[in-house]
């Protein structure tokens, strides 16, 4: 199990959820930002702090957003972030980079 971040952040990266995380698994791509799922304690702290619900545990990512779960898995490969699991998103800082289904994404807002 893992917390997904979905649709809803693509251009708007609040990043209330980042100050929220106890072991600073969500990372800041171009568009959007990624939980590493192997990181991520499923603590559910980020998920009531988005102010544009995006944030849902694995189990509950709503039917027209499932693709949402591996899309935060596969950000974290060196062919993409350019990173797997770097233990901290502090350190790493926002990269440009975001999986190439959010970089398609056409967004309604
Ligand atoms: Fe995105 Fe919501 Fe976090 S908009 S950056 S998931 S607080
Ligand atoms: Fe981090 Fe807990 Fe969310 S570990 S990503 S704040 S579920």
């Amino acid at each position: 199990m893992t917390y997904t971040i979905t649709e809803p952040c693509i251009d708007v990266k609040d990043r209330s959820c980042v100050d929220e995380c106890p072991v600073d698994c969500i990372y800041e791509g171009g568009r959007m930002l990624y939980i590493q799922p192997d990181e991520c304690v499923d603590c559910a702290a980020c998920e009531p702090v988005c102010p544009v619900t995006a944030i849902f545990a694995e189990d509950d990512v709503p039917a027209e957003w499932k693709e949402f779960t591996p899309i935060n898995a596969e950000f974290f490969s060196e062919d993409i972030a350019g990173f797997t699991s770097p233990g901290g998103a502090a350190q790493v800082g926002p990269v440009d980079k975001d999986h190439p289904k959010v970089a398609a994404w056409e967004s309604v807002a």
